[in-house]
């Protein structure tokens, strides 16, 4: 019913070490953008994703990519020219998905199931075991035990708020998945009185009144500016007593569109981050934010292709020599997010299943639409009957 822009970032005051963290946030917000414009052309208003996930696990599969399919990865994903470089922002983004903090959590897995019968090269088993991914190998043939053990995996990591992060028949013909979960949980650093909330009118950006929401209300000192360069007011809410994590809320100036500010933020460089104040003292603000959940669910492929990745989808293109002798392309990439942002602070969850399926496919062949039908005498070819099935009824 009502749209609003969130983005969970890393606070940006403590740069680590000389890594740049800009390609990956504009991986991100295309990302957003695209995922936005397909869901939306499918009635989804309220969407979710983790661009985090779907980055390290790409920039995973890249490692074993070659040809143009590595090419075009590089490329996307803005990955550094420079294997040692790319590790290194590898590493630092996993080792961030690590925080146990009292009042902040922030935890991921990762994991990679082979089928027993596919020979996957130790150099890229190497690799994965690097970056934290355990590796399971499996009978992919099982779809049903195979679906129960991804679950299983990603529910614990999820403490339960992901139970079904894919069902058996998408596990249908696939050599070997990828999957990873990601769970935050945290307080705000200035938390909303509950007594306050009240039910407020909820608007579109032509101030037409579209349903209404439960409004939060408090009184904190929080970062806030605008940003003529993407169209928005920009508002920073912390979490925890050592506010290393907050969420921004962007909101498009009057009349502006959402799909707008989304462009602007996929096209503009990031400078519109440093266009909120960060002074020591900041103003005490009041604050009205909704009480608000989304569950989205994703297939990410038609925004990652939209955005040039392409070859890797490809069952006649992709070029993955370093995974292993069988060729193999990524026939699925679903994601499950989920988001609850209360008085209290955020939860959220997200599961990414990525499936390699092999390239040489056993035929298929289904008549479930529209079809021509012909009869003909073998020898000489010619046609007895002909005819055109369209309107299907059970006989
Ligand atoms: C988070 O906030 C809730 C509600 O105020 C409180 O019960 C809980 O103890 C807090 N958690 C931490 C870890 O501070
Ligand atoms: C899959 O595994 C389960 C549990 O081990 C077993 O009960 C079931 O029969 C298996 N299904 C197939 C098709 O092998
Ligand atoms: C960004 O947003 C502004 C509104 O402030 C708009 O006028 C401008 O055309 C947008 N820029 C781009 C590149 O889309």
């Amino acid at each position: 019913m009502w749209k609003v822009l969130i983005l969970v970032s890393f606070a940006l005051a403590a740069p680590r070490n000389d890594l740049d963290f800009t390609s990956l946030n504009t991986f991100s917000l295309q990302l957003l953008y695209n995922t936005y414009a397909f869901q939306e052309s499918y009635g989804e208003k309220n969407i979710v994703i983790s661009p985090l996930s779907i980055w390290s696990m790409f920039t995973l599969l890249t490692e074993g990519c070659s040809g143009e399919t590595f090419n075009q990865l590089m490329k996307e994903l803005r990955l550094p020219n420079d294997v040692k470089a790319t590790t290194a922002l590898h590493l630092a983004v996993s080792n961030m998905l690590l925080r146990k903090d009292q009042d902040v959590i922030l935890d991921g897995v990762s994991g990679l199931f082979a089928d027993y019968n596919l020979n996957i090269h130790q150099e890229f088993c190497q690799y994965a075991k690097n970056f934290d991914t355990q590796i399971f190998v499996v009978d992919t043939s099982n779809e049903t035990l195979l679906a129960d053990d991804i679950n299983t995996f990603i529910c614990k990591v999820t403490r339960g708020r992901i139970q079904e992060a894919v069902k058996p028949s998408v596990l249908e013909n696939l050599r070997m998945i990828l999957v990873d979960g990601l769970y935050f949980k945290a307080n705000w650093t200035y938390p909303f009185d509950s007594t306050q909330t009240r039910e407020e009118a909820f608007y579109n950006h032509q101030g037409k009144m579209i349903g209404s929401v439960n409004m939060m209300y408090h009184k904190a000192p929080h970062n806030v500016g605008d940003s003529p360069l993407i169209g928005a007011q920009i508002l920073e809410m912390p979490y925890g007593k050592d506010e290393q994590l907050s969420m921004l809320i962007l909101l498009p100036f009057d009349g502006m569109p959402l799909q707008m500010l989304l462009e602007n933020l996929s096209r503009q460089p990031l400078t519109w981050m440093n266009d909120i104040l960060t002074s020591e003292t900041l103003p005490e603000l009041d604050c009205y934010i909704p009480r608000f959940k989304i569950t989205s669910q994703s297939d990410m492929i038609p925004p990652l292709m939209y955005m040039g990745i392409r070859n890797i989808f490809d069952s006649t293109k992709a070029e993955m020599p370093g995974i292993s002798d069988s060729p193999l392309y990524v026939s699925k990439t679903v994601q499950n997010v989920n988001i609850e942002v209360t008085e209290e602070g955020t939860v959220a969850a997200a599961s990414t299943v990525v499936g390699l399926e092999d390239r040489i496919l056993s035929q298929r062949f289904e008549a479930n639409k529209e079809f021509v039908f012909l009869i003909r005498e073998r020898q000489s070819g010619f046609i007895v009957f002909a005819g055109v099935y369209a309107e299907p009824s059970l006989v």
